[in-house]
């Protein structure tokens, strides 16, 4: 299992505060944003991790994060042009991903559940990670049926069908390279991820688990607050870098 952290962006929403650096370096109680994903994957024993940042931003990810022999791994690093969207992530990496499975998170993106089982033991199709919100229109929201199987998703829905969003880890098999090479970017121009878990649903090889724990996607003022006060008292004893 290949990792790869999507840590470009423009974080126009925290602006002035990502005017000159990037919005997963900002710190998150003790750490810098991008620990708590990292951590993620590291835990879940992956080695190799693809750190895909913007480019005016590449220099600062190396200075912090070297060659990943401090935490027992090793970094490799690819630049995004322009915030493309997420699923550009897999053609960016191709190369990096070869041809083994994949697991990625997203770098604002700060979980308290260990995944290390669901990314240990899978093996083919897809695997996505839902929770439900307040404002599921911000995401992808995942429809369930009444036997709790996930039948549609829909990118940022005007009317969401449920409160279920998918959150940001995802875990592909090795065809998600080519799914993402032929998608056509959406209205707003960007390469979706809900388009690549709409490609496995519909040949019912997505599995959609849930997050049981505390979940923040750290790119509003506000839930970078709510991070911070997460990070102090429920993730302390949970990291490993
Ligand atoms: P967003 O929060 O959707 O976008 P952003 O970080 O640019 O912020 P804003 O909306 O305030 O301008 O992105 C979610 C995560 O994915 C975040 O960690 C940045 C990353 N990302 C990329 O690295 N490349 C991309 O093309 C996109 C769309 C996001």
């Amino acid at each position: 299992m290949r990792g790869i952290i999507l840590s470009g962006g423009s974080a126009t929403r925290l602006r002035p505060c990502t005017k000159v650096t990037s919005k997963q370096l900002l710190p998150i109680y003790n750490r810098p944003m991008i620990y708590y994903p990292l951590n993620t994957l590291i835990k879940a024993g992956i080695k190799e991790i693809l750190i895909i940042v913007a480019p005016e931003k590449a220099g600062d990810y190396l200075n912090l994060l070297g060659s990943g022999k401090e935490f027992g791994v090793r970094f490799t690093y690819e630049i995004q042009d322009k915030p493309n969207g997420l699923a550009e992530a897999f053609i960016i990496g191709e190369n990096f991903i070869d041809d083994e499975n994949v697991c990625m998170i997203l770098g604002d993106n700060i979980f308290e559940d260990d995944f290390t089982e669901d990314i240990k033991n899978f093996k083919k199709g897809a695997k996505v990670f839902a929770k439900s919100v307040n404002d599921p229109e911000r995401f992808g929201v995942v429809e369930f049926d009444e036997n709790n199987k996930a039948v549609s998703i829909e990118e940022k829905p005007k009317k969401p069908k449920s409160n279920f969003c998918v959150t940001g880890l995802y875990v592909y098999d090795n065809r998600v390279v080519d799914i993402a090479k032929n998608l056509k970017p959406s209205e707003r121009g960007e390469v979706e991820i809900t388009d690549v878990n709409n490609w496995y649903l519909e040949r019912g090889e997505l599995d959609v688990a849930r997050v049981n724990g505390e979940w923040i996607d750290a790119g509003t003022f506000d839930s970078l607050l709510e991070a911070q006060i997460l990070a102090k008292e429920k993730l302390q004893d949970k990291l490993i870098i």
